[in-house]
């Protein structure tokens, strides 16, 4: 195995080098204190591994993401999303026997049981629905014994990803005052949940399959993205011990904000507000570019990625195709295109490697679905969670696994003597 040398105060210390499948090489620092009395700093993580994973893989400056291996491309040309979970949380794609056992089970358990049904009605109707999803994500965990065998864990899966589309649609019924409409067995899991989001006792309802698709494909595009926030808050929570529905619950709080998940609503707003005052894409791009009360540019820039990231690429062309499908034209669909033509041509976003991410054009397409702007971030959940569930199980029984307690560097007060008060 290769070494690497750290110098310091004149003392060598050789810090072993791991390599992995794809040849990323990290230094493993894990004896470093205990031989040197040093840690490392490294604030926002951005140098530093948590973790050995083999569920996805990233090439941030080729633009490449992989499921198990598998080019997100390829999958995302032909696959179904119930069965890209199944080869995210097991490893490998299903044979024709456990694909059919896997769908029937994610059918069955659908249903919400009765009572969670009252915790909805508490709720003001102007609640964010992530704030409810976060809650109802842990509430599950009062439901459903989270045992610690295998078999516990794989019913808990099932439940999870069958029931988390009835509570982000119940979410969002609650919020326009109308009835929760039940799970149909007979639909696909993104024609279910479509369903359950758009159709009223009063009138018959089809599920369009141009939105089923685009559903299926967006799903897709966000089940998987490694050491992200919110999976890493999902990872580091579950090292902890606390059961699968906690550690998510994390993942979804995680997920909310405005640097991660909550861009795609942050996208649309911008978009909108571009629009509506009659402002250009080039004087929004200089707004930016001069940090105006820390303006950015949503849903542009990535830790990871310094190049296209590919689930933009596949968005956008979604996009097209999509509008083409349905007949319709969008203005903010024509102004992300403008914009991000103006960044990419732009001094400051090049140096600095600001390409589209995932969020740019992910909320275009859940706004011609239907959905609407305060969902956006609850739709993400939906693709990721598998995604936080594969790393759950992983973490479950890795070796290195122990409680996440990162280190820091004091930079307070010394020690100074406390005088009692004088009352
Ligand atoms: N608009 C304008 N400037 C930006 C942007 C942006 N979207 N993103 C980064 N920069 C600038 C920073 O100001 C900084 O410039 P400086 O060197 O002059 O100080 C430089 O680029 C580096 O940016 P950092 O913030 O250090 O990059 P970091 O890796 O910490 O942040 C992040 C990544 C949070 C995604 C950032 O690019 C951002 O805020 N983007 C907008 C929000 C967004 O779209 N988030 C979704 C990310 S994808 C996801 O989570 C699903």
């Amino acid at each position: 195995m290769a070494n690497a040398k750290l110098e310091v105060d004149g003392k060598t210390y050789e810090l072993p080098i791991v390599e992995g499948t794809e040849h990323e090489r990290a230094i493993d620092i894990g004896a470093l204190r205990n031989k040197s009395g040093l840690i490392t700093l490294d604030p926002g993580y951005g140098n530093t591994g948590s973790c050995r994973s083999s569920i996805t893989f990233i090439d941030g400056d080729q633009g490449i993401l992989r499921y198990r291996g598998y080019p997100i491309e390829e999958i995302a040309a032909s696959a179904h999303f119930t069965e890209v979970c199944y080869l995210l949380i097991y490893g490998e794609r299903p044979d024709a026997k456990q694909l059919a056992r896997w769908k029937a089970d994610l059918t069955r358990h659908t249903l919400l049981h009765e009572d969670m049904k009252k915790f909805f009605e508490g709720y003001p109707p102007a609640a964010h629905p992530m704030a409810i999803m976060a809650a109802m994500m842990a509430s599950l965990s009062s439901f459903y014994p989270a045992g610690d065998d295998d078999e516990s864990l794989d019913l808990n899966i099932i439940r999870l990803i069958a029931k988390s589309k009835t509570l982000a649609a119940f979410a969002y019924k609650k919020s326009i005052g109308q009835p929760f409409v039940y799970p149909q067995n007979s639909l696909s899991w993104p024609a279910n949940f479509l369903r359950m989001m758009f159709a009223v006792p009063a009138e018959p309802y089809e599920v369009d399959p141009v939105f089923e698709d685009a559903l299926n494909l967006l799903l897709i595009l966000h089940l998987d993205h490694e050491q992200n926030c919110s999976t890493s808050t999902a990872r580091m929570v579950a090292s902890s011990g606390a059961n699968l529905f906690a550690s998510l619950s994390a993942g979804v709080c995680a997920l909310w904000g405005p640097r991660h998940g909550g861009a795609n609503q942050e996208v649309v707003e911008m978009l909108e507000t571009i629009r509506s005052s009659g402002s250009t894409c080039r004087a929004f791009v200089e707004k930016v570019k001069r940090k105006e009360a820390g303006v950015r540019l949503m849903g542009f820039g990535h830790r990871v990625y310094k190049s296209f990231d590919p689930r933009a690429k596949l968005l956008k062309a979604a996009a097209d195709r999509i509008f083409g499908k349905l007949g319709i034209e969008d203005p903010l669909l024509a102004l992300a295109k403008e914009l991000e033509e103006t960044a990419l041509h732009d001094d400051y976003f090049v140096e600095r490697k600001l390409y589209p991410n995932v969020d740019f054009y992910s909320g275009i397409i859940y706004r011609a679905m239907g959905i609407p702007t305060n969902m956006f971030t609850v739709m993400f959940v939906l693709g990721r969670l598998p995604g936080w569930i594969a790393h759950f199980r992983e973490l479950r029984t890795d070796p290195d696994n122990r409680i996440s307690r990162p280190r820091q560097v004091y930079t307070g007060a010394t020690v100074r003597a406390w005088e009692p008060s004088a009352t």
